[in-house]
Parts: C-alpha cells; sequence; structure tokens
C-alpha cells in the first residue's frame, strides 16, 4: 500500500491522490449500492492522459487492480470498487476539446457530463442525442462504458452510434489511438466498437470524437393513457408499423406512474393502468402527435391529451426521468431489470413480469423504452429482510429468463456489470464466452483492468 502510494505520487499531485478511508469508501459504489463492493486502497483524480498512463504503468508493474470510474450512476456495479484497488476515476477530465459544426463531431475527455455537452454543442445549432436518465449528472466515459441509451434511442441510436474514434490508455500504460474523425472508415477491426461497452475491462477511454447531429426542432409529447399494457403496446406496434417515427415511445405502469406522484405530486393520471408517452421533434409534431393519437384511440386509448407546448412536455418528461428514483422510494432497494426484447414481443414481457410479481409476492414497477421493447421491471424490496431479498433477486433472474426465451437480451443499456455476470454467460454461450474471454487476455494479460465484472 505504502509502496503504491509512493509510487503513484511520482507521477500525481498530491491533491489527485485520496488516502482517507472515510473518502475513498464513498468511491466504492455505483447506484446498484445492493451489489457487493471490495474496499479501495486508493484514489486517483488525474487531469491529464499523461498522468493516466503512470497510474496505469505503476498499476502493472505493482500487479495492482484499477477501477475507472465516471460519475458512479451505472445500475450494474460495473464501476464498484475490488478490494486492494485504485479506483482511476475520470471526472476532472472534463474539458470538451473541440466542437465542429462542419465536421458535426465533438471531441471531449471522458469526465465530460452528458447534460453539459449537449447544452454546449446546442450553442452550435448541434444535438448529441444519446440522453440517459442521468444526463445531468452521467459522464461521457461512463457513458460509453456502459453503452447508454436513453429516452430518444427509438429514433436516434444509443452511444455506440456516436463514437467514431477514441484515444484508450491500455493496461501496460500505453496509449492507443482508434476509430477516426472522418464521416466515413474501415480501416481495419472496429476496436472503437469494442471498447463502447467494455465496462473498464479493456482500457481507459482518455479522450473520444463524438458524432453530432443537427439540433432538431423542440419536441411535443403526447400522454396517452390506457386500461391495460396489452392495449398500450398493440398502440406501440400500430405506431412503430404505420411508419412513424417518434422521438421517444415510453410506456410507464400504474405503480410507476403513483410512484412518480408520490415523490414529486407530478398529476400523472394516477388510475391509470399504462402510460405512454409519445413526442415527435418533426417539422410539424401536432400533426405527427394527431395522427399517432388517432392510433392510440383505435387501440383503445381511455384518453389522448397532448401537450399544449414545449414547456408541459418537458414537464412529461421530468416525471418520466423521475421513474427510477420513485420507485427506490417505495422499500428502500430497487433491482432493475433492462431486459429488451423484439418491440413485437414487448407485450409478453410486460404480462410475463406482472405474472413473475405475482408469484414472487412483490411489487415490481415496470418503465420501458417501449419503442426500443427495453424495459426496466424495477423489483421494489426491503434490503434488510433477507426472506424478501432472496425473492427479490429470484425473480430478477426469472426477468432475465423470461427476456431471453422471447428473443431478448439480458440488457439493452444498463450493462452487465457484477449484476448480470451469469446471465451474461448463458445468453453469449460457450463459444461466444471463450472468445470474450480472449478478447479480454489480448488487451490486458495480467487481468488488473476491472476485475471480476462481466464475467
Ligand atoms: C431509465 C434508466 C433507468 O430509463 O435507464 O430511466
Ligand atoms: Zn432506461
Amino acid at each position: 500500500m505504502d509502496d503504491l502510494v509512493a509510487q503513484l505520487s511520482a507521477g500525481l499531485p498530491a491533491e489527485a491522490i485520496l488516502t482517507d478511508p472515510d473518502v475513498t469508501a464513498s468511491y466504492a459504489h455505483d447506484m446498484a449500492s445492493f451489489c457487493a463492493a471490495g474496499t479501495p486502497a486508493v484514489v486517483v483524480l488525474p487531469r491529464t492522459v499523461e498522468q493516466v498512463q503512470h497510474v496505469m504503468r505503476t498499476a502493472t508493474a505493482l500487479r495492482v487492480p484499477v477501477v475507472p470510474q465516471g460519475a458512479r450512476t451505472g445500475l450494474s456495479g460495473a464501476a464498484n470498487a475490488s478490494d486492494g484497488c485504485v479506483v482511476l476515476s475520470l471526472v476532472r477530465m472534463d474539458r470538451i476539446l473541440e466542437v465542429s459544426p462542419v465536421d458535426r463531431i465533438a471531441v471531449v475527455e471522458p469526465g465530460v457530463v452528458n447534460a453539459v455537452l449537449s447544452r454546449a454543442v446546442g450553442e452550435h445549432g448541434l444535438y448529441y442525442p444519446p440522453d440517459p436518465s442521468s444526463w445531468e449528472t452521467c459522464t461521457i466515459g461512463g457513458n460509453i462504458g456502459t453503452a447508454s441509451g436513453g429516452l430518444c434511442c427509438v429514433k436516434y441510436g444509443v452511444t455506440a452510434e456516436y463514437v467514431l474514434g477514441l484515444d484508450v490508455v491500455l493496461a501496460d500504460g500505453r496509449l492507443l489511438s482508434t476509430g477516426r474523425r472522418t464521416a466515413k472508415g474501415v480501416a481495419g477491426y472496429d476496436l472503437t466498437r469494442l471498447f463502447v461497452g467494455s465496462e473498464g475491462s479493456l482500457g481507459v477511454v482518455v479522450r473520444a470524437v463524438l458524432a453530432l447531429r443537427p439540433r432538431p426542432p423542440r419536441q411535443l409529447v403526447l400522454a396517452a393513457e390506457f386500461a391495460s399494457s396489452t392495449a398500450a403496446c398493440e398502440a406501440v406496434c400500430a405506431i412503430m408499423e404505420g411508419g412513424h417515427t417518434p422521438a421517444l415511445l415510453e410506456l410507464m405502469d400504474r405503480t410507476t406512474v403513483r410512484a412518480v406522484n408520490e415523490l414529486a405530486r407530478m398529476g400523472l393520471p394516477h388510475t391509470t393502468e399504462a402510460l405512454l408517452l409519445c413526442a415527435f421533434d418533426t417539422p410539424d409534431p401536432a400533426a405527427d402527435l394527431a395522427a399517432v393519437g388517432a392510433l392510440c384511440t383505435a387501440a383503445g386509448a381511455t384518453q389522448v391529451v397532448p401537450a399544449d407546448d414545449a414547456a408541459e412536455s418537458e414537464l412529461l418528461l421530468q416525471a418520466r426521468r423521475l421513474s427510477l428514483t420513485a420507485l427506490e422510494a417505495v422499500k428502500g432497494t430497487t433491482m432493475i431489470d433492462d431486459v429488451c426484447v423484439p418491440r413485437s414481443r414487448l407485450d409478453e414481457m410486460i404480462r410475463g413480469t406482472a405474472a413473475i410479481a405475482e408469484k414472487y409476492a412483490l411489487t415490481i414497477g415496470v418503465v420501458s423504452h417501449a419503442g426500443d421493447g427495453n424495459t426496466h421491471p424495477t423489483v421494489c424490496f426491503d434490503a434488510a429482510d433477507p426472506e424478501e431479498s432472496r425473492r427479490a433477486r429470484e425473480s430478477f433472474d426469472e426477468i432475465m429468463a423470461l427476456g431471453l426465451e422471447l428473443g431478448g437480451t439480458i440488457t439493452g443499456e444498463h450493462g452487465v456489470g457484477v449484476l448480470k455476470k451469469d446471465w451474461l454467460a448463458r445468453e453469449l454461450g460457450p463459444v461466444g464466452l471463450e472468445l470474450q474471454r480472449g478478447v479480454k487476455a489480448v488487451f490486458d494479460p495480467l487481468g488488473i483492468l476491472n476485475p471480476g465484472k462481466l464475467f
């Protein structure tokens, strides 16, 4: 430990090294606080690429594990510390290095907060679409590590589609540049894509070239109430089948709507079984919403209410973004699933989840990026009650089994971390798992980068 701190100090200023156990303990967890986490030996907060290289060279020399971290808003324990590790927090590397309206790119350091980037490129008439619910605090580096999604993915896609190139510090301290800053590029294997979603297990992202889009008009949102999730899912299918391009298509069940009202008095319709939010950022959003409203009515919506203006639309989205926080308040702890199924199977997924909740006598709120078939069944439980915690974990696993059965994936956007390790192996199968382990060994032969995550 003394050796580790002494060697780190040779390449980092004293203020970038934290060793007080009370302080370092606060870096032990991401937001999946119920997942196991170890005790870090030290937390480092570098400001430069050279400092990150020094950290990795030191870790390699001493064979010490390194856990890269952003803002710790992850939901799978991927940023949780392991015993004796160096927590490598990238939050101080937070500069936006370049915004180019002609090339439609931004070049950023990993600690830039998602919303800060969005606002900065907005001043140039540009748009960085991926928008996780935690966008006001989560960092771009964390978004890349977990391949995060968000509300607008149904139209604009996920983080992977916006990462063009990366600078990555490898386990041994070498600096790798991948990808491009051009509109096209197919030179060699797509290592850039490999790093997106690698959860800090292959290298440390220290710079990213991100694709931008022209900023669309402000979106207008419609809220439709349904007496059953089946009817709401029918509307989702009709909207997608009808060739519409909503900028957002979200579904909140009754448990979630009530939890949000309870937390924030948002005035959502709390008697509805399923609340569908649909938005358009097209040139004539009111016309698009009218067409979609008619499809909702045909599918059995009991109420269809378009927002009056952008401000009212934003309030509805704020209510939606509060879902997870609100569900946490129900019983103190949540285990949030992230199963993504073909959207044609969404109804089966939601009905199956309700059956699982009943079987285990648990409250499971379901909020979905319905347009993507991506559901977040959120098991609400009391972590102090061992028996309830056991049921929570069993129901959580059963939900993933159902997702795989329906042709889906165990995680659409939150990643594997420590929470879904066993399930990753099931989804990949033995051949896939062996090859992925092989890839890991190429980049990190000593196994010091975020050990114990993913596999
Ligand atoms: C959301 C996060 C939990 O959709 O992914 O709100
Ligand atoms: Zn989500």
